[in-house]
């Protein structure tokens, strides 16, 4: 019988399936996939598992995806509370943009598209999930940020949309984290570090990564599991590596 639920918002994120895969193996949690393609989770069409695609983020498809959540199960949220949400949603290179070297590859429009989807976006969802995950059960509200972020530990320079815009997302975690702890003392937010993974989104940047430095997304996944499991619900914002250390904002 399902007794917890876990929303993964991005789902189609290689990170974000390991985590489903994993989560799935637990008959007592339920799944909750957001995605705008959720054909990789075809195979899983069980009771365990609700499925909402959206055509994109926009503000209002957020709010639909929502009132989705809300309808999809009324009974099965009333029995079964959201404890855990991951928001997997980033970009660092697409077919418009890659990270920049130096100040000339800057660009306007490359700057506006990464700040949307890395910092805009999560925040939209904060935004609109916090009245349904506001109560007295424990919730941890994890986003995907990167270790890139952290202003006092750039040291190497360049990359500077990628960046700017989990730092700005680590911002608006740490400004949430402030008011949550006023009008929703359940939630717990995360900004997550998943090291070097694997992944589409690190591809292009693989070649100097040592072996042993260049995780997996089913390692990463445990990783994450485990940190979300066993942290406090503390009324701040934490800013964590996959080995659940703390990284100096
Ligand atoms: N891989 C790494 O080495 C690494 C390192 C540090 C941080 N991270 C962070 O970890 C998170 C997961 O990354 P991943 O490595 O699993 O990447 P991935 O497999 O390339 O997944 C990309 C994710 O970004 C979303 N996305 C891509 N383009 C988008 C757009 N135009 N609008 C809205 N959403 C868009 C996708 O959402 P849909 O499900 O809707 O397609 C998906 O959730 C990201 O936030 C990334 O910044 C990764």
């Amino acid at each position: 019988m399902i007794k917890t639920q876990t929303l993964i918002i991005g789902a189609n994120s290689v990170i974000a399936k390991a985590i489903a895969a994993k989560l799935q193996t637990d008959t007592e949690v339920g799944l909750i996939v957001i995605s705008r393609d959720l054909s990789c989770y075809s195979g899983m069409c069980n009771e365990q598992i609700n499925k909402i695609t959206v055509p994109d983020y926009q503000s209002s498809s957020i709010e639909q995806a929502i009132i989705g959540i809300t309808q999809c199960d009324q009974a099965l949220i009333n029995q079964a509370p959201i404890t855990q949400v991951f928001i997997c949603n980033g970009v660092l290179h697409n077919a418009q943009l890659k990270p920049e070297k130096r100040l000339e590859d800057f660009s306007a429009q490359a700057f506006q598209q990464v700040m949307q989807i890395n910092a805009l976006i999560p925040m939209l969802w904060i935004q609109q999930l916090t009245p349904i995950l506001t109560g007295n059960t424990p919730c941890t509200l994890t986003v995907f940020s990167a270790r890139v972020a952290s202003i006092s530990d750039n040291h190497l320079g360049g990359w500077y949309s990628y960046r700017a815009s989990k730092a700005a997302l680590n911002m608006l975690l740490k400004t949430a984290a402030i008011e949550l702890f006023r009008r929703a003392k359940n939630i717990k937010l995360i900004a997550f570090h998943p090291g070097t993974t694997d992944t589409p989104l690190s591809k292009p940047f693989q070649q100097n990564v040592p072996a042993d430095k260049l995780f997996t997304s089913d390692f990463v996944a445990a990783q994450l599991l485990n940190i979300v499991e066993n942290i406090e619900v503390d009324g701040e914002a934490s800013y964590l590596d996959w080995q659940g250390k703390s990284i100096t904002w």
